[in-house]
């Protein structure tokens, strides 16, 4: 079964290594970047690969994210398995969180909507990969809002 991926971040550590195992295994990938902190070098082996769309865009940007989503939708299609969105977008090293308004624009603001798209056009499975911020300082323990490994088994069940 052929799987669509729409990767935010996806020339980062995890998106690039997640998208050329896709590939790899005759799924398709649809990603995006704007190399705040990564180049196009990360996915060399299968930017030319016709199952591997990429766009050089900004996850603030409106109109560049209405157009991957929108790609995501007439490509889902094409596909026989599922759509599944993984989340990888973040600005995560410290220094930045000085920078309050632009971290949190992209953070918060700009990744809800981004949540807000893809749940319009039918995604079948929300991966979020974030840290502790996400999860609450509790998810160490039984009392914790969202317990990491819930969320460990679920991605692990889809990729
Ligand atoms: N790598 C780890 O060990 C690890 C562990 C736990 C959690 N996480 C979390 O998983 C997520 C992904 O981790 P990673 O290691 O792949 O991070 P990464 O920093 O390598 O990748 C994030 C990507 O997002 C891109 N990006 C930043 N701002 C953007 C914007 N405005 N528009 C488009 N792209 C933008 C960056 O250029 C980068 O390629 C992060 O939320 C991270 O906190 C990572």
């Amino acid at each position: 079964m052929k799987n669509l991926y729409a990767i935010s971040g996806v020339t980062g550590m995890t998106g690039s290594e997640l998208s050329c195992q896709f590939v790899t295994q005759d799924h398709k990938v649809i990603g995006f970047d704007n190399f705040f902190i990564s180049s196009i070098n990360t996915v060399k082996d299968i930017v030319d690969n016709p199952s591997f769309i990429f766009y050089n865009y900004d996850i603030n940007c409106v109109v560049q994210m209405d157009e991957v989503c929108e790609k995501a939708n007439t490509q889902k299609v094409e596909c026989d398995g599922r759509l599944v969105v993984i989340n990888c977008v973040n600005v995560v090293h410290t220094k930045h969180f000085y920078e309050v308004e632009s971290t949190c624009h992209t953070n918060v603001f700009a990744m809800k909507g981004f949540l807000e798209r893809v749940i319009a056009i039918g995604t079948d499975t929300y991966i979020n990969c974030s840290t502790s911020e996400v999860y609450s300082m509790q998810s160490w323990n039984d009392n914790g809002d969202v317990l990491e490994s819930d969320y460990l088994a679920r991605s692990f069940n889809v990729a």
